[in-house]
């Protein structure tokens, strides 16, 4: 059976205190859940890292890193290594966010290589990935989403793919209050693991979890993740109010 997961990618909010107390909070309004075979995933900015990690000790949450670079060391200012985030006990590291593909240039060439610098560091990735409003209105939807999942991750081997989350976030979706139906999501995420099955087995294209993101709320929650292929959710906004978050793990 396919891992379910919860992520809250929280970008460029909530200082240490405020991290701290939605941690809290969270571990507080999910203890009664039983939560069988799902995962519950945080992902502070790299300063709230550490204080995230301590605040969610004996619980259910994980704390993951929302970004890292593909070296190991060196004249990159600003950046941080999947080797310094691993010692700090960070094992998952979102890539590839559409954020940091359009604010930050992030190529399907360079994510190639965080993934292998996360794989290296035997950490796991939840990559993301997704078409733009224009990609789909022109019906090249499929053709983007293959693309960036061939050029970042068919270089890997079966094995690896072990390590490797899917994060389907349609960028007209993100922070837009329009969501994909629960209908495009699954037609988009049993899409993505046909290329998968074509490409390695019916075993990988089974094993990988698929996130679907994008606007998910606790009123659309439940009706995307009743879909076989969808296997969770990568939240955004509802993920900073704990009230909002709590109701969307109930809904998996
Ligand atoms: P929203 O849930 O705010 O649309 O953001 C989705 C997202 O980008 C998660 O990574």
């Amino acid at each position: 059976m396919r891992t379910k997961i919860v992520a809250g990618n929280w970008k460029m909010n909530n200082d240490k205190k405020e991290s701290k107390q939605l941690i809290k909070d969270l571990k507080k309004s999910i203890k009664a859940e039983k939560l069988e075979n799902t995962r519950v995933i945080v992902a502070p900015t790299f300063v709230n890292l550490s204080s995230s990690i301590k605040a969610a000790k004996n619980s259910k949450i994980e704390v993951v890193a929302q970004n890292m670079h593909q070296a190991k060391n060196g004249a990159y200012t600003g950046e941080i290594s999947a080797n310094m985030l691993k010692a700090i006990g960070i094992k998952t590291v979102i890539l590839g966010h559409s954020e940091r593909r359009t604010y930050f240039n992030e190529t399907d060439k360079g994510l190639a290589e965080k993934v292998d610098a996360v794989l290296e560091n035997e950490l796991e990735t939840i990559f993301c990935f997704g078409e733009l409003l224009e990609d789909r209105k022109s019906d090249h939807h499929f053709t983007v989403v293959k693309d960036q999942i061939a050029n970042a991750l068919f270089h890997l081997d079966k094995v690896a793919w072990k390590s490797i989350i899917l994060a389907y976030e349609p960028v007209w979706a993100i922070g837009t209050g329009e969501t994909a139906s629960a209908e495009q999501a699954q037609e988009m995420h049993a899409f993505i693991r046909s290329i998968i099955e074509k490409k390695y087995n019916k075993e990988v294209a089974d094993g990988v979890s698929i996130l679907y993101g994008g606007s998910v709320k606790p009123a659309n929650a439940e009706e995307i993740f009743s879909k076989p292929d969808v296997d969770g959710g990568l939240i955004g906004g509802a993920a900073l109010n704990v009230a909002d978050f709590t109701g969307i793990i109930k809904a998996i």
